[in-house]
């Protein structure tokens, strides 16, 4: 079977075409969703138009790949719209635009979703930094024992506390106490961790096959949150291997990145470019 998998997220909203088990092809348009949501908790009207138009944009492109030849569509989305208290105009906006059901994912089907995507059925830890939530996902001895869905995101700590590191940290801190301990080797995935990759190894142009499994150690993850934070968004733009839609947002989310890894005591971490979207085909039994 031939799938288009989208994820609808509060930063972005990504699809993946997959094919006889492979992944063949991943786009991502970023259209803040989530954007102000953190003060306002509704989703803006512009923000959802945005993203209904972007997942017209990827399904044209999906059908354009295949060519006329027969595949599924299926659609997720998670924090922003699960949050939202205006959600459900959301997943009406996009039946009525695109004719899809929105599968809105609680979260811990989000959580479960990075561990199947970056690990298949392998034991360890992954860790999803997005816009609006951050999962922790643990799966030891073949059990999921830990699935968590943290009110911290990438999007949500711009909104609330732009590029201020004090008052960043304070609501990193609290929102990530209730993390619990976990002893297996901790991956990341999702668009501030893969970015933040991208950045150490300077790429010119993403390379999913170059960011699979890259290892950062702490002080990398320190030494790149330090010198984004000293850089303006304009400046942060023009870094190589820097996504510039996630120029304004990539400080905070790097800087939540290193807490959770100093709170889970980690020396380092790995970068899984596999991720929810694999993992949604698993999720859902559709493989
Ligand atoms: C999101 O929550 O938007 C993420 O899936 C991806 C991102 O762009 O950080
Ligand atoms: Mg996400």
């Amino acid at each position: 079977m031939k799938y288009a998998i989208i994820d609808i997220g509060s930063n972005s909203v990504r699809l993946m075409l997959w094919a006889d088990g492979k992944t063949l092809f991943k786009r991502v348009i970023t259209t803040r969703l989530g954007a102000g949501l953190a003060q306002s908790g509704v989703l803006s009207q512009a923000a959802m138009e945005r993203s209904v138009s972007a997942v017209v944009q990827l399904c044209g492109e999906a059908a354009s790949w295949w060519k006329g030849e027969a595949f599924k569509t299926r659609a997720f989305a998670t924090a922003a719209v699960r949050r939202a208290q205006n959600g459900g105009d959301f997943v009406a906006l996009m039946r009525a635009r695109t004719g899809l059901e929105t599968d809105v994912v609680s979260g811990e089907e989000e959580a479960k979703l990075a561990v199947y995507g970056a690990l298949g059925v392998s034991d360890g830890a992954v860790l999803d930094i997005g816009g609006a939530s951050t999962e922790l996902c643990v799966r030891e001895g073949g059990k999921i024992v830990v699935s968590r869905s943290l009110d911290i995101g990438a999007v949500r700590l711009y909104d609330l506390c732009k590029d201020d590191k004090d008052k960043l940290l304070a609501g990193i801190g609290e929102k990530i106490a209730p993390l619990p301990p976990c002893g297996q080797p901790l991956t990341a995935v999702g668009g501030t961790a893969t970015t933040l990759a991208a950045v150490q190894l300077g790429l010119e142009q993403y390379d999913p096959a170059r960011i699979q499994d890259l290892r950062l150690m702490l002080t990398d993850v320190e030494a790149l949150t330090e010198r984004l934070l000293s850089l303006s968004a304009a400046e942060r733009a023009s870094l190589k291997g820097m996504d510039p839609a996630r120029a304004d947002i990539i400080a905070g989310g790097a800087l939540l990145l290193l807490e959770i890894m100093k709170k889970l005591s980690r020396a380092e971490i790995f970068i899984s470019d596999r991720d929810n979207l694999e993992g949604y085909l698993i999720l859902r039994g559709l493989l």
